[in-house]
């Protein structure tokens, strides 16, 4: 069906500017967009459903592109514990920190997941996410990582919004695999990651790659794995010391290389070269007291593009509002509110690799956007928390308020 949405203006975000339009309209045909322009040009055509959207700026609907929102359990303490100087580091070495989510997250059933994550996933929905990426890795073998999986597809399915799931099986090392890291890498190259992709459950693949969690050499042999596989991989990289798995990342062809916080020069080369997307994540640095910010002059100097998110986790970014972390991607890391909010439209559509079809406003991609309530869409990383006014419009029907309760 042909809808046209008028009386608006409208960021398309097209080359990651606000490329705005005022006094716009847009055209939408079924799922899609069909034309954008100024509303004096709007063509003349066959019968449509009109829209009339008060004047509103309209965004395409914001992608959350790293989220380990499926989880058991909370941290809540282990937060305190941080705060009174205890390291995280330290935490997860005592058994704390991943593992206990872990534990949290096996002993929970998948319908006590899929409600958790239900109730986070609304509140991202209501700050205007249309796209979610959401990663396993709290499951740590086949069943508890399969049902997490589950959990991401079955939230696709049931919540109006797009759910990438990513399979993070070497996030850390199992208590049953103490000791024993090599072997569980072989666990996750050979078995846990054939099985899951022929089931449909992976869209891409992901690793920790840190002093804590895996080496290169052990990231390697996943990413070898989800090569044969012919899964695109991503990689946290850089958190907390420089191993150069951005670099590695780059070398399989990554879609994203996250964190970044000690990414060096040669690191931003490899990506820029193959157009691996810096993935950043400001609550984290906030949660974790982080003083080492990432080389954002470096990014931009090579163009590396980059994309915000909320990393929405019970450890290190318990983050329920991407708009949130908008505004501390501006204050903490400095962008600009036009590279923040590209940084959550088309740059986070790069990488997932929906940027075929996601993250700008244009002719072919898919109607999803967000009419908001504001003058400017620096608005949407000024205001700190509270609820922006505005209507979702995903796949090119309004999203009801009744669907996000
Ligand atoms: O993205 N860095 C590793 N993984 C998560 C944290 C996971 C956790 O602490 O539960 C992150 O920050
Ligand atoms: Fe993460």
């Amino acid at each position: 069906m042909k809808q046209i949405w008028r009386n608006c203006h409208v960021a398309t975000m097209a080359g990651g500017e606000y490329a705005a339009v005022e006094r716009a309209a847009l055209v939408t045909r079924g799922q899609h967009i069909e034309w954008v322009g100024a509303e004096a040009d709007l063509p003349r055509g066959d019968e449509a459903a009109e829209h009339d959207l008060g004047g509103a700026w309209v965004t395409p609907g914001l992608i959350d592109c790293h989220t380990h929102l499926v989880f058991g359990g909370d941290r809540s303490q282990e937060f305190e514990q941080r705060l009174q100087g205890m390291d995280y580091a330290v935490i997860a070495a005592q058994g704390g920190g991943i593992a206990s989510t872990v534990r949290a997250t096996r002993a929970a059933t998948e319908a006590q997941l899929y409600a958790s994550a239900r109730r986070r996933a609304l509140h991202l929905l209501r700050d205007g996410v249309t796209t979610l990426e959401i990663k396993s890795g709290y499951g740590l073998d086949l069943p508890n990582e399969r049902k997490m999986l589950r959990v991401a597809r079955h939230l696709g399915q049931t919540l109006p919004l797009t759910v990438r799931a990513t399979c993070l099986a070497a996030h850390a090392l199992p208590p049953e695999f103490a000791g024993r890291a090599d072997d569980y890498i072989d666990e996750v190259a050979r078995r846990m990651l054939p099985v899951l992709a022929a089931e449909g459950l992976v869209d891409a693949v992901d690793a920790f790659c840190e002093h804590l969690a895996f080496s290169p050499a052990q990231v390697e042999r996943v990413f070898q794995a989800a090569a044969q596989l012919g899964l695109p991989v991503k990689l946290h990289a850089e958190q907390l010391s420089s191993l150069h798995g951005a670099s590695l990342a780059a070398r399989y062809g990554a879609l994203s290389a996250d964190h970044l916080e000690y990414l060096t020069e040669a690191d931003v080369r490899a990506m820029a070269a193959a157009g691996t997307v810096a993935v950043l994540l400001p609550g984290a640095f906030y949660a974790l007291l982080e003083t080492q910010l990432p080389p954002i002059d470096l990014l931009r100097r090579h163009g590396v593009p980059i994309a915000i998110s909320s990393d929405l986790n019970p450890g290190t970014s318990p983050a329920l509002s991407l708009r949130l972390m908008l505004s501390m991607a501006c204050t903490l890391f400095r962008l600009t509110p036009q590279e923040a909010l590209a940084g959550a439209t088309v740059h986070a559509a790069r990488a997932l690799g929906l940027q075929a079809s996601h993250g700008v406003l244009a002719p072919g991609k898919v109607a999803d956007f967000v009419a908001w309530d504001i003058a400017h869409p620096a608005e949407l990383a000024y205001w700190i928390g509270g609820e922006l006014p505005k209507r979702v419009i995903r796949h090119g029907e309004p999203v009801c308020a009744t669907a996000l309760d």
